[in-house]
């Protein structure tokens, strides 16, 4: 009945503090591995972001986001006062279709929304009378090989996407090319990742952020190595002691599933997804996952198990992607004890009539999904941690799970304490923030850094 199978459910999803650690050791060793020359599953992609900025960064900047829910446009003016900025910004829409569409249709689609924003935020005489081009950083969200800082291979999609002709190629000329197109008045400086940007922006209001982190439709982290610590480009001979700024792209963590505790609903979102046997990690707790995990937890239920929905046509629930994340967020945050929203929710989205026990362990399922994802995240943060043998600092998180989520940030602190066996009572050593608009100011900063770099001959 439904109470055995609340039981089984807590089986498969519940990660015990063990667990934790034993994932924590593994992913150390496979950090490592990913800057040896050999490599590993995780990517570790040097990012030649060197060091933080100085908080005397100056100029106006654009810097386009995508990769995430949205596509962003920012305009960002950092101040002559070290740490000030001004920024404006739109957003659009990131239409479903584009990302299973082809490569010609996603950079003609961006390049139009940067030319909307600019001319919709500067007038026309002063964008021709302009001597120079402004400069751009690009936050492209996804696993790129940078040998300089302004262009990036597309090693491959993440997160659903799935345009053909970009894998393997260099995306700086595809985007130019429609910039060019239209004659914008604007130069590629940098082409970064969402995670590098949080860990720069966030350092630059905060100098304890050392690591930076995204819990959103995806999942990864970045964080400051020294350059005598990355085999892999040991043959730049750079100075054993300069930092050099590491996209981790550990969404990949585990692709030989070795220590991760996948379920069978796991199993069958990676198969079905457009690139089966890659980002084992980021497919059990990211963002775009924890609607689809439920959805296909609760057809189960009512297909095999205890008839969950009895009698009821579930032709909507079984779409696939149907749920978001955010309808799990509803659920656990229902307030009445009798589920009344929840029930509504059901009704409303999926044309169900769930009873009182029935919405109890859909609640549930909702608790051990998102407990799943945060404490499981926990353990990439940790491993970073314990790898650069950091034992206090702020991490700075951006991304919707993380910002919306009922509850991740104090699950996934829960999971830190236990992972790292801080003592009761005290403050946490390592402590997951909120970063301000990381990928924005983080991508002007890092152009403004370039831009600086070049000046200075190195
Ligand atoms: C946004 C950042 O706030 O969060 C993006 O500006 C980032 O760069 C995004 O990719 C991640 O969150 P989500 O939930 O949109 O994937
Ligand atoms: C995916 C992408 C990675 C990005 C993360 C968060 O893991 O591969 O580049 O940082 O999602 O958006």
């Amino acid at each position: 009945d439904l109470l055995d199978q609340i039981k089984e459910l807590e089986r498969l999803f519940s990660v015990d503090q063990a667990k934790l650690k034993e994932v924590t050791e593994h992913f150390v060793g496979e950090l490592e591995k990913g800057l040896s020359v050999e490599g590993g599953s995780i990517p570790m992609n040097p990012t030649w972001v060197m060091g933080y900025p100085d908080g005397y960064e100056t100029g106006t900047f654009l810097a386009l986001d995508m990769g995430g829910t949205n596509l962003r446009v920012c305009e960002i003016i950092l101040g002559e006062e070290k740490g000030e900025f001004e920024i404006i910004q739109s957003k659009y829409r990131m239409p479903d279709e584009l990302k299973s569409g082809d490569s010609e249709e996603l950079w003609e689609y961006i390049a139009d929304c940067l030319q909307q924003f600019i001319e919709y935020h500067h007038e026309v005489e002063d964008l021709e009378q302009m001597d120079s081009k402004l400069p751009l950083g690009f936050t492209f969200s996804f696993p790129a090989t940078q040998d300089f800082i302004d262009h990036g291979v597309l090693q491959r999609w993440t997160k659903g996407f799935d345009i053909s002709g970009v894998e393997g190629k260099d995306v700086a000329p595809l985007f130019e090319a429609a910039l060019e197109k239209r004659k914008l008045p604007v130069r590629l400086s940098a082409l970064i990742n969402d995670t590098t940007g949080t860990l720069i922006a966030s350092h630059y209001t905060d100098d304890t952020m050392q690591i930076g982190c995204i819990f959103g439709t995806g999942c990864n982290a970045a964080y400051m190595e020294n350059c005598g610590s990355v085999p892999k480009i040991a043959h730049y001979n750079l100075p054993p002691d300069m930092p050099i700024a590491i996209n981790c792209e550990y969404g990949a963590f585990d692709n030989e599933l070795v220590v991760l505790p996948r379920t069978p609903f796991d199993v069958i979102i990676d198969n079905d997804s457009p690139r089966p046997g890659q980002q084992a990690f980021e497919k059990m707790i990211a963002g775009l996952y924890l609607g689809e995990l439920f959805r296909l937890v609760l057809v189960d239920l009512h297909d095999n198990k205890c008839g969950l929905f009895e009698g009821q046509d579930i032709s909507k629930l079984r779409k696939a992607y149907s749920l978001d994340a955010s309808f799990l967020s509803f659920i656990e945050e229902d307030p009445f004890e009798n589920l009344s929203e929840t029930a509504e929710l059901f009704a409303r989205e999926l044309s169900l009539k769930g009873s009182k026990p029935e919405l109890e362990l859909c609640r549930r399922l909702a608790e051990l999904i998102g407990t799943r994802a945060a404490r499981l995240s926990a353990c990439g943060v940790a491993a970073i941690c314990k790898k650069k043998k950091i034992e206090s600092c702020h991490v700075g998180a951006d991304g919707s799970v993380f910002n919306k989520y009922p509850h991740f940030k104090v699950r996934g602190a829960q999971a830190l304490r236990e992972i790292l066996d801080w003592p009761k009572g005290k403050r946490d050593p390592v402590d997951i923030r909120a970063a301000e608009d990381g990928s924005g100011v983080g991508a002007a900063l890092i152009a403004a850094l370039t831009i600086k770099r070049v000046k200075a001959g190195n």
